[in-house]
Formats: C-alpha cells, sequence, structure tokens
C-alpha cells in the first residue's frame, strides 16, 4: 500500500480521559489515502529535543478526517497532546500490515489493554461495515482509564475488566468470564506485551486463532533503520514493515 507524506490540519481535541487526547485531522490538501486497521502513522514531533517521528495507530478514518488517540507518556505524545485546532502536524502513513479480515470468520473477540484499543475501533468499525459484530473484551487499571466505551458499545458487545473492580469484572482481560462461556474463531489484540502474550496462549490453548498488533521501539518507521526487529519462528521481521499485526503462531512467545 502506498505511504503517503501528508500536511495534516487538527479539526478537533477531545480528552477522553486524563493523560489521553483524541485528535481529528485532515489533509490540508487532497484526500486520505486509503487506510487499514491496525496500520499506523508516523508523526513528525516539532518539541525540543524530539528528533524522530513517533508511531501512532490510526484510531479512525471517517469522510477524510483521520484519527489518533493518544496517551501521554513523555515529551512526544504531550506535544501531541498539546495540539489545538488549526494546527498543522506532519504525517506519513499509511505504514505497516494490518489486521487480517477472514471473510468466513464471524466470531471476532478484539481484547484491547490501555491505549491498546485504539485501533480496536477502526477494527470493529470495519468489521460491522463488512457484516461482522465484533466482541470486545477491554481492560484498564481504573474506570477513568477506559476509553471510549459508550462509542465501543456503537459497534459490538462490550466486556470490560478494571483491576480495581471500578467497573465490569476485577482483574486482567485474560480473567474475564467471558473467556469461559464463550468460543471464538478469531482473537485479535493489541495493548501493553504481557498483556498480549497472555492472551495469545490463552487463545492459543483454546484453539483460536489469535493476532497481536505489536509496540516495539520505533524509529524510521518503514523497515530502513532495524530497530524494531522482533525474533519470530521465521527469523527476523521489522515490526513496523511487516507487522506491527502479527500471527501469534509465528512469535516466540
Ligand atoms: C505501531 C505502534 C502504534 C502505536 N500506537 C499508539 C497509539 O495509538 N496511541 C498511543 O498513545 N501510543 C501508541 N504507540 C506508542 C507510542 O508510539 C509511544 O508512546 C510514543 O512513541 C512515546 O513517545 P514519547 O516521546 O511521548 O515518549 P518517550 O520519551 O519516547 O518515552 C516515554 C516512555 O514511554 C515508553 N515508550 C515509548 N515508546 C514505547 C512503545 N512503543 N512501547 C512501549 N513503551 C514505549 C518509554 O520506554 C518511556 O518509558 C504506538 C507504538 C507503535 C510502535
Ligand atoms: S523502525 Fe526502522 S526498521 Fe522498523
Amino acid at each position: 500500500m502506498k505511504k503517503h507524506i501528508l500536511n495534516l490540519t487538527v479539526t478537533k481535541v477531545e480528552a477522553p480521559a486524563s493523560a489521553f487526547v483524541l485528535l481529528r485531522m485532515r489533509p490540508v490538501e487532497g484526500r486520505m489515502p486509503a487506510c487499514e486497521p491496525g496500520q499506523f502513522a508516523q508523526l513528525r514531533v516539532d518539541a525540543p529535543g524530539v528528533f524522530l517521528r513517533r508511531p501512532i495507530s490510526i484510531h479512525d478514518v471517517e469522510d477524510d478526517e483521520v484519527s489518533f488517540l493518544v496517551q501521554t507518556v513523555g515529551e512526544g505524545t504531550r506535544w501531541l497532546a498539546s495540539l489545538k485546532v488549526g494546527n498543522a502536524v506532519n504525517a506519513v502513513m499509511p505504514l505497516g500490515r494490518g489486521f487480517t479480515f477472514y471473510p468466513e470468520t464471524h466470531q471476532v473477540l478484539l481484547v484491547g489493554g490501555g491505549v491498546g484499543v485504539a485501533p480496536l475501533y477502526f477494527l470493529g468499525k470495519t468489521l460491522k461495515e463488512r457484516g461482522v459484530r465484533p466482541t470486545f473484551l477491554l481492560g484498564a487499571r481504573t474506570r477513568d482509564m477506559l476509553l471510549r466505551l459508550d462509542d465501543f458499545r456503537e459497534l459490538g458487545d462490550v466486556f470490560v475488566t478494571t483491576e480495581d473492580g471500578s467497573e465490569g469484572e476485577r482483574g486482567f482481560v485474560t480473567q474475564h468470564s467471558l473467556w469461559s462461556e464463550r468460543s471464538f474463531d478469531l482473537v485479535q489484540t493489541c495493548g501493553p506485551g504481557p498483556m498480549m502474550r497472555a492472551v495469545a496462549h490463552l487463545a492459543t490453548d483454546k484453539g483460536m486463532s489469535c493476532e497481536a498488533s505489536l509496540e516495539n521501539r520505533m524509529a524510521c518507521g518503514v523497515g530502513a533503520c532495524l530497530c524494531c526487529v522482533e525474533d519470530t519462528r521465521h527469523g527476523h521481521r521489522c515490526v513496523c514493515a511487516e507487522g506491527p499485526v502479527f500471527d501469534v503462531a509465528e512469535l516466540k512467545w
């Protein structure tokens, strides 16, 4: 899929939770290129001392508007969170290989943790458009960190875990009773590494196929610097160019 270098203008800024920002942007000129769920953008950060672009998942594409859901963790994401309507951002997108869509697969579970829910919104929306009603299992430390639950509920059934039990079932996503009550053909997940590994093991033990979107540290984002490499069963793979989505059977998890 062709990569584009785009100048985007911020059209809307929302704060779905403390330390999270939802940015909507549209190209200054021309149209938004076609994007697939699980792909990402490399956003240029014009903050002092930040030299590398930051990889951020495509959270949604609607008409010619793209949105990004960002958690502030350091200088780069703090700069993104400080953007105002009308500000400009340079993006290289769409990048990477996204989630797989299997036309015959209808029982799909999307498992997200923290800001890992970001690509699952676009994935869930696309599945719904293709006639599949996805089930979401979304986890966070506490209810204040659950993101856009009402919007996810418009796409499918939503189950929730929080570590402190303030919303949904108490514990981790892998401890939810859904796993013993329902069976799925495919599990697609994004979130912290340990969570995705646990989800991958659980899904595999239950005979379900599973794809995970890796968030290895990245620099170039286009397969040139090799800093994002993952050692897989088929050798070393660039997560930015050959992922970020992998079938977990390929991974040495
Ligand atoms: C393919 C991909 C998609 C991503 N999508 C999103 C998204 O939709 N929303 C979002 O908020 N974030 C996303 N991230 C993570 C995001 O890129 C990092 O949080 C960001 O680059 C941190 O930049 P910074 O300058 O704010 O922090 P830095 O100063 O670079 O780092 C601050 C802290 O965050 C940690 N950190 C930085 N990058 C990562 C990473 N990739 N994984 C785990 N820890 C990291 C560092 O170890 C450090 O502790 C994604 C990452 C990848 C690889
Ligand atoms: S980030 Fe440079 S090769 Fe992946």
